[in-house]
């Protein structure tokens, strides 16, 4: 049984997994300065890892496609992915370490990540085909921008082929390619690369109207929730409740796998954007990644 008592739609990732390695510090220094800093952690991350892992927790079956080193990383994602129940039959190994992030979180739980992708640029195109062919009952396929683009162009095409529906979180942002857009049926930007793919930051409706995907989008919005945006330019607004933020780290992640388990359990859109925002804000009270998410019984009671 899932989060909200139905049967979850399968779910596969393509994407990254990484260790992250986090500083945290009340002041951030500048170039050329040292500073003492509160707390280091290591964390299970990557933004296709805690999409999986979020979506898993809220009772989805997911099958994670990727690619870790022969490394202790890499060996304590594995385990972590056995722990979480997340399907890894198509998780392959690599003589490249496995991929980490370096995160910074000051005072405010705002963060800076410099990623290094390691074996995550090494996934193979036709592993990836692959995988999205032979999963059974597959519904949803999500992917971001931390692998290759040809591969999550070559999952999604398969994907499509099999009348599933695809979900592309641009992050960090890349230029998407026209046949890559052709085959995306949600696009889940921030602020940020609502900017780098539009133009301008989704400060007014009339900006967000004129979105140029023309796709079914949802822009997320930090502590402002987030506004989904239909093909026909709708706009739905969904407010985030009001928390005190200590790490906004995969935050964006949490609403991505959260809003992929709901969509793939058949919930319509807006109240899957609405379970995606509420538990996003319950993860930036809490430090790290995957480490923040919520477990399915806490799921549970937010809805
Ligand atoms: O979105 C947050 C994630 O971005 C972190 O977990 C880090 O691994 C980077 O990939």
């Amino acid at each position: 049984m899932t989060a909200n008592g139905i049967k979850s739609g399968v779910i596969a990732v393509v994407g990254s997994a990484m260790m992250d390695l986090t500083a945290y510090a009340d002041v951030l220094p500048e170039p050329g300065q040292t500073l003492a800093g509160q707390l280091f952690t290591t964390g299970f991350g990557g933004k296709g890892a805690n999409q999986a892992v979020m979506a898993a927790h809220c009772g989805a079956e997911v099958h994670f496609i990727g690619k870790i080193g022969i490394d202790v990383f890499g060996k304590a994602i594995e385990e972590n992915f056995a722990k979480v129940g997340i399907h890894a039959k198509y998780l392959d190994r690599s003589e490249t370490p496995t991929g980490i992030a370096h995160i910074w979180v000051d005072g405010n739980g705002e963060n800076r990540i410099i990623i290094i992708p390691g074996a995550n640029h090494e996934i193979e195109v036709v592993k990836a085909v692959e995988a999205i062919e032979s999963i059974k009952d597959l519904a949803v396929v999500v992917a971001q921008c931390e692998i290759k683009q040809e591969v999550t162009l070559a999952a999604f095409k398969a994907a499509k082929s099999r009348g599933c529906t695809t979900i592309l979180n641009p992050a960090p942002f890349q230029e998407i390619s026209p046949e890559l857009m052709a085959v995306t049926d949600w696009i889940i930007p921030n602020e940020t690369e609502f900017r780098e793919l539009h133009g301008e930051l989704p400060t007014s409706d009339e900006v967000l109207k004129n979105f140029r995907s023309r796709k079914n989008s949802i822009v997320t919005l930090g502590r402002q929730g987030a506004v989904y945006i239909s093909p026909d330019t709708q706009l739905t607004k969904v407010e985030a409740p009001k928390v005190t933020a200590v790490d906004t780290t995969g935050a964006g992640d949490a609403f991505v796998g959260t809003f992929a388990y709901a969509l793939a359990s058949g919930k319509d859109p807006v109240s899957a954007m609405s379970m995606g925002v509420k538990v996003a804000s319950l993860s930036v009270t809490r430090k790290g990644a995957q480490s923040s998410y919520p477990d399915q019984a806490e799921i549970a009671t937010l809805s």
